[in-house]
């Protein structure tokens, strides 16, 4: 028995083949559970007289381990063949590597962030999540007042007091509570309202808020920073206009126009014929909200403003609904690759 496991053996060495369905055939000849020539072989093992038993084990195992290893190798040179034999034509051009690119919003945000910044103002960040002093009350927004319902509100855990926040403008109350004038700030970040989705309004946007207060500070000092902001934004032979408006933090209140950038104010269906796009929202700080973070109203003044970024770049871009932002549909978000 011993020596007719040794011819095995002998046969197992001097195989060789290049094909998968032979190596395989050849695998199950020896190790297959059912009718192996191995597994036979182990059958036999309690019919050995005990005092071969040890050396009919070697034998076998011997055999066992030449057939597994037989196996592994050629296994292993045939799939190497299989690599090799692929044919590489290092002439071909490569595959295009898709980058990605920076968000839209993302992209304007700095645009706006760096004209400000040119101009001494420095960028914070202030919280989304909020309560409703910040949010509100500090900004002269008194319980019950109806200027509330501007803004509708999504409330965090149905607990009135918590807040994602309605505007930005909760930052300029966590940065003067901090602060002593002067200081000049801007204040990017995500802003939520309970609105239907549509073309012109999503309940998650973003907003930039600006805020200067230093003694004499005048409307005169609004006017001009905007002017400043408009020809930098949207092209140097832009103007300006402001008409009377309302917010509870501001007094004055003002809206902003620009002269529309994509019909150069002669009038078309981004501006609606009137050559004019509405921006932003400013004023001069209220005197309460100055008093409610504790800074001397009498000493010091104020202005401040706050403008919504997909507004503005579906103005700059002439963008017909606010919904492209959020769909990451890339047909739209490559076309701001290069800007
Ligand atoms: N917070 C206002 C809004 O979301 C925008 C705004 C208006 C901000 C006037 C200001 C401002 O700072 O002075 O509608």
């Amino acid at each position: 028995m011993i020596d007719k496991i040794k011819v095995y053996i002998e046969e197992v060495n001097s195989f060789s083949t290049n094909k998968s369905d032979e190596l395989e055939a050849f695998k199950n000849k020896f190790l297959s559970k059912k009718n192996g020539i191995v597994t036979n072989f182990f059958n036999e093992f309690r019919n050995i007289p005990p005092e071969s038993k040890k050396e009919f084990g070697q034998v076998l195992n011997n055999l066992k381990n030449n057939v597994e290893q037989k196996y592994a190798s050629i296994k292993e040179s045939i799939e190497q063949q299989a690599d090799s034999n692929i044919d590489i034509d290092l002439s071909l051009p490569g595959e295009n590597i898709i980058l990605g690119s920076l968000h839209p919003v993302t992209v304007v945000r700095r645009q706006i962030l760096d004209i400000f910044e040119k101009i001494g103002f420095v960028t914070i960040e202030t919280p989304e999540i909020d309560d409703d002093w910040h949010n509100f009350t500090a900004l002269n927004f008194p319980p019950e007042h109806p200027a509330r319902d501007m803004q509708d509100t999504f409330f965090v855990e149905k607990n009135p007091d918590v807040v994602l926040r309605t505007h930005t403008s909760n930052g300029q109350i966590r940065f003067m509570e901090k602060h002593k004038p002067p200081f000049k700030v801007v204040i990017p970040g995500r802003t939520y309202r309970n609105e239907d989705i549509s073309a012109r309004s999503h309940f998650m946007f973003h907003q930039i808020e600006g805020l200067y207060v230093n003694e004499n500070v005048s409307f005169i000092d609004l006017k001009e920073t905007l002017l400043f902001f408009a020809k930098e934004f949207f092209g140097p032979k832009s103007k300006i206009r402001i008409r009377p408006s309302y917010f509870p933090f501001t007094e004055p209140s003002a809206e902003a126009d620009v002269t529309c950038s994509i019909c150069d104010g002669k009038g078309c269906n981004v501006c609606k014929y009137t050559g004019w796009l509405e921006i932003l929202g400013c004023g001069m700080v209220d005197t309460n909200v100055l008093e409610n973070v504790g800074i001397d109203s009498k000493k010091y003044s104020g202005y401040a403003f706050g403008m919504g970024i997909e507004r503005i770049t579906m103005l700059k871009y002439g963008i017909k609904d606010i919904r492209y932002f959020f769909e990451n549909d890339l047909r739209f978000l490559s076309q701001f690759q290069n800007l």
